[in-house]
């Protein structure tokens, strides 16, 4: 995981809990009402969180029913499910939403939230598309299989040898020259991005339009997120979250990386023009009544990638199109991400991008604690200054009540997205609105949830995954050694 060129350790910082009766006066816990027509009862917000429980091919299970229903102990205002993949393709155990098979699951999952909460939490899915991404191959796969050979090596390797025979040497014979060279030989016959693939594992780009499937996925993306989010509708989802974010496709769209000259990338208008063509193929879907919003970098954190400019004019674009919500995430690339080991995939939370996106008490001089709310509060304020008066979510290393109504107060942001310490006290909310704020267990932001994301392996927290196994009828992970759920709260 990347850190800061000059480290500071963070303290926690202290905190000021409510008593019930400050709470029931707190912005924190008051409602809003969104465009839609939908009533949030308070500002409290759980980002999606991918924990690696569905099956093999993306259902609900039991797993997952419980990871919900505990968020939804605490009833904070919204809870997003993961990100929810909208295709027919297998990507493990991460849920999906790309045919009506998976709808009795999903609808189970609302009525869980529904039910724990008492009807109190409105419960929304984040909803994703995604691109091929490949293990780092071993060397001599890659070389003596994978590797597409083509005249251009031929050629390369002839210029290198002073050898022209090498323009008509076999397929065998290229591979085998290739094997038998060293690093900085071998980059003077691959092109970039075959020695990309080489070291990081091979991964699809928006910008690969030579790929049929690539080049359509202007013409295909909006009627998969419309067909996806009319089918969390139809299950009783009080709303969708279009995934802009992070690593994943419609983010590509948006970065300032997008380069396609098909009239989907370069210049700003032509990157949007894809999320704002999704967007409207859901609502015409959904329909106006439906709450619809979407999650999108306030800064994409790599170089060449979007600043807080860009950010700035999408979220008013996106607010003019009509979006319900804006949430404001960072960074999370796989443009800066750590090079993976032989046999695994590269994870986009490895760089900076990834430290900006979920920061750690060993930081910088500014500190984990909601460092870019400065940025997404500009958002904000340049939403509004254009006229429009969408909310936005921010998140980002935000976990005590003062924190979060300060941002509320000055009027940084509308809902208070807080993910790793919901994780770590899923009843958080519920003690400081109970004024019970002392009994709450507090995140420590050193990341071991995430590095069980990044493993894919099942997402639990340091501070209670050990804590009372024996309890019966504590659900364990695979290996029996970690509890998957919070202990239950007795207040
Ligand atoms: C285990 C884990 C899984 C995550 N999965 C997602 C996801 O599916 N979609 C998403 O937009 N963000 C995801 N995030 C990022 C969080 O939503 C949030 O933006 C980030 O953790 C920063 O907020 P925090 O400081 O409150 O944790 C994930 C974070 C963690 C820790
Ligand atoms: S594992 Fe660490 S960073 Fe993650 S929620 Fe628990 S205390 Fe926070």
């Amino acid at each position: 995981m990347w850190k800061p060129l000059h480290r500071v350790r963070h303290a926690l910082p202290v905190v000021d809990n409510p008593t019930a009766a400050e709470a029931a006066r707190a912005a924190l816990f008051s409602p809003l009402r969104l465009a839609s027509g939908l009533e949030i009862e308070e500002r409290s917000w759980v980002p999606a969180m991918v924990p690696w429980r569905a099956t093999e091919d993306g259902r609900v299970t039991q797993d997952v029913l419980d990871w919900y229903g505990r968020f939804a102990d605490g009833a904070p205002g919204v809870i997003v499910v993961e990100a929810t993949g909208i295709r027919e393709i297998p990507s493990g155990p991460l849920l999906r939403i790309g045919h009506d098979r998976f709808l009795p699951g999903l609808e189970q999952l609302v009525e869980t939230v529904k039910k724990r909460s008492s009807g109190r939490t409105r419960v929304f899915i984040q909803i994703i598309d995604f691109l091929r991404i490949r293990r780092r191959p071993d060397r001599e796969s890659f070389l003596g299989r994978f590797l597409a050979i083509t005249d251009l090596h031929r050629q390369k390797i002839a210029a290198d040898r002073g050898d022209t025979k090498w323009t008509t040497a076999t397929e065998g014979a290229v591979r085998g020259e290739l094997l038998a060279r060293d690093a900085g030989a071998l980059g003077r016959v691959l092109d970039r991005r075959e020695l990309e693939d080489l070291e990081r594992g091979a991964r699809e780009r928006v910008t690969d339009v030579a790929e049929p499937h690539l080049r359509d996925l202007p013409r295909v993306l909006p009627d998969l997120f419309a067909a996806a989010g009319e089918r969390a509708k139809r299950v009783g989802f009080d709303g969708v979250e279009l995934h802009y974010a992070h690593a994943y496709t419609m983010a590509s769209f948006l970065s300032a990386l997008n380069t396609r000259s098909d009239g989907y990338g370069g210049p700003r208008e032509h990157r949007i023009r894809l999320p704002l063509e999704v967007y409207a193929a859901v609502r015409a879907r959904v329909g106006r009544d439906f709450t619809l919003g979407c999650r999108f970098l306030c800064d994409d954190i790599i170089e060449g990638g979007n600043r807080i400019d860009d950010a700035t004019w999408f979220g008013v674009e996106l607010a003019r199109a009509g979006m319900d919500f804006l949430s404001l995430s960072t960074g999370g690339k796989f443009e800066d991400a750590e090079q993976p080991r032989v046999g695994e995939a590269a994870y986009p939370y490895t760089g900076q991008s990834g430290f900006e996106c979920m920061p750690t008490t060993v930081s910088d001089e500014i500190g984990p604690f909601a460092r870019q709310v400065p940025k997404q509060a500009r958002i904000r304020a340049a939403v509004r200054a254009a006229g429009f008066d969408t909310p936005t979510v921010v998140a980002g290393g935000i976990a005590t009540f003062t924190q979060a109504e300060g941002i509320l107060v000055r009027r940084e942001a509308d809902f208070i997205g807080s993910a790793r310490q919901t994780l770590a006290d899923p009843d958080w909310f519920l003690k400081l609105r109970s004024g019970q704020g002392d009994a709450i267990r507090r995140c420590i932001l050193r990341n071991y949830c995430e590095a069980l994301d990044q493993k894919h392996r099942q997402v639990t927290c340091q501070l209670w995954d050990r804590e009372a196994l024996d309890e019966p009828g504590a659900a364990l992970t695979d290996d029996g050694r970690r509890r998957l759920i919070a202990p239950k709260w007795a207040p």
